[in-house]
């Protein structure tokens, strides 16, 4: 169990609070409408252009390289040339999700069952778990959370806390992300050179699940946020779905149809975070 649990959580519903209140913005909105119709009429070859950042059975051929023509709009310009990298500046937090999927139950099964597949982990160690729920089993998430909630969130906070649960359970589904801690455990034995790196390194290639399957959840036309009710839920949530007592929950994306737009959002300038040499 990790300590910072409760400042984990409230801090998770104060980022929502502060976001919401920009989900109307209408610069950002435009901005994300002219990325998204950009990115419809693209002529991108043999290519969806919904399906470049997916797995084997949907690969594309034959991308043609667009030029960028708005490169002050880091939004926009996400969509000129299709590759990897555009497809990763489309993919925002959008808290308006309603249960009206753009894809299949069986198309977010595969891009999340191909990303669990094919993520690196350190020593291919492998200690990623995913579980994902949908229809009455995402609406038990939402309740079990709210459930944890009302007893620890002060009372004259809870109307906006059970807005916000509200606002995540009306979305279609959740992905669950684990760290299996009998692989890490193991991995310390096996290697205890590196005994204090593994948890780092299985924190690291969860994220990075996370992140693809975010990304590829957008690619795909799909709204998704990234929450962290863990550990307040953990004990209920494997008594629901009988998870094994070494998963450790570690994030919940929900996602869903779009009801709204992302954010503005900020960048830090890239002389302040970024340095080259050797060039
Ligand atoms: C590691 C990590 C933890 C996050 N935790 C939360 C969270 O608990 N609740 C939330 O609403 N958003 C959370 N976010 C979303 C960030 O607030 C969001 O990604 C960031 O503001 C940038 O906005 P964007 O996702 O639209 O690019 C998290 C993001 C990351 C990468």
């Amino acid at each position: 169990m990790r300590p910072h649990f409760f400042t984990s959580a409230v801090w998770s519903l104060s980022r929502l609070s502060t976001t919401s209140a920009t989900l109307t913005s209408s610069s950002s909105a435009t901005a994300l409408l002219r990325a998204s119709s950009a990115l419809r009429s693209l002529p991108l070859g043999t290519c969806n252009p919904q399906r470049l950042f997916v797995t084997s059975s949907h690969q594309c051929s034959a991308v043609k390289p667009q030029p960028r023509t708005a490169a002050s709009n880091p939004t926009t310009m996400a969509t000129k040339t299709g590759t990897i990298i555009d497809l990763i500046k489309l993919r925002r937090t959008i808290y308006g999700l309603n249960k009206e999927l753009p894809i299949s139950t069986d198309r977010v099964q595969e891009i999340v069952k191909d990303a669990l597949r094919h993520i690196p982990s350190s020593f291919n160690s492998q200690s990623n778990r995913v579980l994902v729920v949908f229809g009455a089993d995402h609406d038990k998430l939402w309740d079990i959370t709210s459930d944890v909630l009302k007893a620890i969130v002060p009372a004259e906070q809870w109307e906006s806390t059970a807005g916000r649960i509200a606002s995540f359970k009306a979305g279609a589904g959740t992905v669950l992300f684990f760290e299996d801690q009998a692989v890490v455990k193991k991995m310390q034995t096996d290697f205890a050179l590196y005994s204090d790196r593994f948890p780092v390194w299985a924190s690291q290639t969860d994220a990075m699940l996370q992140f693809t399957i975010w990304t590829a959840l957008s690619a795909e036309g799909v709204g998704a946020n990234l929450q962290h009710y863990n550990p307040l839920i953990d004990a209920k949530v494997a008594n629901e779905w009988g998870i094994p007592e070494t998963w450790q929950l570690n994030a919940q994306l929900v996602f869903g149809g779009k009801t709204g737009e992302a954010g503005e959002k900020d960048f830090k300038p890239l002389e302040e975070i970024y340095k080259i040499a050797g060039v």
